[in-house]
């Protein structure tokens, strides 16, 4: 099958952008694509128009302890592996999306209250780096929709936000997160589970549906405290499992405020050995009748 074009600074991207006819629906990512990743892409093609995966490993959205240096890199099988997916595969260099260096020149700033907490609260500027590549990611694309995945539930809400707030007009698509067959999110990530790790990493998503189970039991005027005794009981029992739990929540679905009403979503983030996994899952106002 014919592979996809490849982009590989501005000057193309501009020329491919120019010539499309038609909506422009764009996949961000980091690379090292795995189903999770081709569902987005897959889904962007079902919606119509021309379709542009992008793959950079944005070095703003690492903290100085984190793993930018050891992320899986995979170019050429992501490549492979977009053949017949997407029309078109952009690879800007750090030049291309931070012209005089990522310290240097314009950013924004994520507010606190929705920037900060949840995994904001874990990962310092993580996600004033997100918000700061995917803005210059979409000034040069220019896309009419872009698609992301509910893994990463944080910041698919922030982004839906900037869109909002800049007024950027750009369709915000969130799909449904692709799991393995026992339960655990794909990521790229995952990788840096042994063995022995990533037969107890299904427990964080055994312990989230679990949660969510008793958390629809709950009666409509529970108060707030019942939602953070219960979200500290799976705290509790992942901790036990082995986990390093960072947090567990009950949020605001739309806003990520603390529980006022439904929907709620159910979030975590832990780290066992040398991965930090995160997950999430829906408490719907029907599941919970
Ligand atoms: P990355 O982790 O490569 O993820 C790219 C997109 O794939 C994101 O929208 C993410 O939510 C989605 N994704 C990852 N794992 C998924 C899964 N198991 N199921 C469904 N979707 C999944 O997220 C980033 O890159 C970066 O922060 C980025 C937005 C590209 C900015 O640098």
């Amino acid at each position: 099958m014919a592979g996809p074009q490849v982009l590989r600074n501005t000057a193309e991207l501009a020329a491919w952008r120019d010539a499309a006819a038609g909506p422009v629906r764009f996949v961000p990512t980091m690379g090292n694509l795995h189903d999770g990743h081709v569902a987005l892409i897959d889904a962007a093609r079902e919606a119509g128009g021309r379709v542009l995966v992008s793959i950079f490993v944005n070095p703003t959205q690492f903290g100085p302890d984190e793993d930018f240096d050891r992320y899986p890199r995979t170019v050429d099988e992501d490549l492979a592996r977009l053949a017949g997916r997407c029309d078109a595969v952009w690879l800007p260099a750090i030049d291309d999306l931070y012209p005089l260096g990522p310290d240097a020149g314009f950013s924004v700033h994520v507010s606190e209250s929705l920037g900060g907490i949840l995994c904001g609260a874990h990962r310092p500027g993580h996600f004033d780096g997100v918000a700061n590549v995917v803005l210059r990611l979409f000034h040069r694309v220019r896309p009419d929709a872009a698609v992301f995945g509910e893994k990463d539930f944080q910041q698919l809400t922030i982004l839906r936000r900037m869109v909002e707030d800049f007024g950027l007009g750009i369709e915000m698509i969130g799909r449904p997160t692709v799991r393995e067959a026992d339960g655990l999110a794909m990521s790229s990530r995952n990788r840096y589970l042994t063995e022995r790790e990533r037969a107890v990493a299904p427990g964080l998503h055994a312990t989230l549906l679990e949660l969510a189970r008793r958390a629809r039991t709950l009666p409509e005027d529970a108060p707030a405290g019942t939602f953070s005794a219960l979200a500290q009981s799976g705290k509790e029992r992942l901790d036990a499992m082995g986990f390093d739990t960072e947090y567990v929540e009950f949020r605001d679905a739309r806003s990520l405020g603390p529980p006022a009403g439904h929907p709620l979503r159910l979030l975590a983030a832990a780290r066992l050995g040398g991965a930090r996994l995160i997950d999430n899952v829906a408490i719907s106002p029907q599941a919970r009748r």
